[in-house]
């Protein structure tokens, strides 16, 4: 049986996924948290399954060390390509981003139409029309890679001339098919909502599965009976970050995102898990 105070493992190939963690900090706040991101190997969106599969196991077993309770696959790209494959070689619960955003896109959509922006890797898996299809087969899903939004958050270009041109640019087509659905089915884009929120226009719902995932981590741990119930205490540690290469830089940008005061992210030699 598994401490329920123990930690929860939560991984993505950089930053990113730190609007999971930001989520996951909201919702159920008592919970402790690993952070790794894989800051030496980032980007995952255009790398294969096998490498992206490979690099995955690499974190799973470094968290493992942690005795986390769950770990959480904050990356898209991770969990299109890796998650099937992970989570039969471990026995706690694992849980991808893909899923909740899916499920909660298929019940608000009202014209049967739904765009999914992501990474090339998580469009070319076509994980996401999968997911959703599973649920309601009459919904038309059409998928967008926008590689260059990425780097313009990583920039910090989130509400700048730049990214609206090029937003603009990988939307229009989903507004030309009259979409009234649009998942934001990567990490970074939860960071420039505002910008997908203006163009797209007031009637499409956009679905942010770093919020859903967090929800669907809660009902998880509620319903295995595995919350924690300590409240943290000032030198818990509650929050720990962990990378492979560059923390400072981490760092600098993690406390951007989380309003939390990031002291300090440790190096991994990753390779060696
Ligand atoms: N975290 C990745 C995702 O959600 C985006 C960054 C990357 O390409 O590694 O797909």
């Amino acid at each position: 049986m598994m401490d329920r105070n123990a930690s929860i493992g939560v991984f993505d190939s950089g930053v990113g996924g730190l609007t999971v963690m930001k989520e996951i900090m909201h919702q159920i706040p008592n919970e402790k948290i690993v952070y790794f991101g894989d800051t030496a190997r980032v980007p995952y969106g255009d790398k294969s399954k096998e490498t992206i599969t490979k690099f995955s196991r690499q974190i799973v077993r470094f968290l493992q060390t942690h005795d986390v309770k769950a770990i959480v696959v904050a990356c898209n790209t991770a969990s299109a390509y890796a998650l099937d494959e992970l989570e039969k070689e471990v026995d706690i619960p694992m849980i991808g981003v893909i899923k909740p955003g899916a499920k909660v896109a298929s019940e608000v959509t009202v014209n049967g139409k739904i765009g999914v922006i992501g990474t090339e890797g998580t469009i070319s898996s076509s994980i996401y029309p999968r997911y959703i299809k599973e649920i309601n087969k009459d919904v038309t899903v059409i998928g967008k890679a926008c590689p260059l939004f990425v780097p313009l958050v990583e920039e910090g270009l989130w509400r700048d001339p730049v990214t609206d041109e090029i937003a603009k640019r990988y939307l229009t087509e989903l507004i030309d098919i009259d979409i009234d659905t649009l998942v934001l089915g990567c990490t970074h884009y939860p960071l420039i909502r505002e910008t997908v929120g203006k163009i797209m226009g007031d009637g499409v719902n956009l679905v942010n599965p770093a919020y859903e995932t967090a929800r669907e981590l809660k009902e998880l741990l509620i319903r295995e009976d595995m919350l924690r119930t300590q409240e943290p205490k000032l030198g818990d540690n509650q929050y720990q970050f962990y990378v492979s290469d560059s923390a400072e830089k981490f760092k600098r940008f993690a406390n951007s995102i989380i309003k939390y005061g990031i002291l300090s992210a440790k190096m991994v030699n990753i390779e060696e898990y």
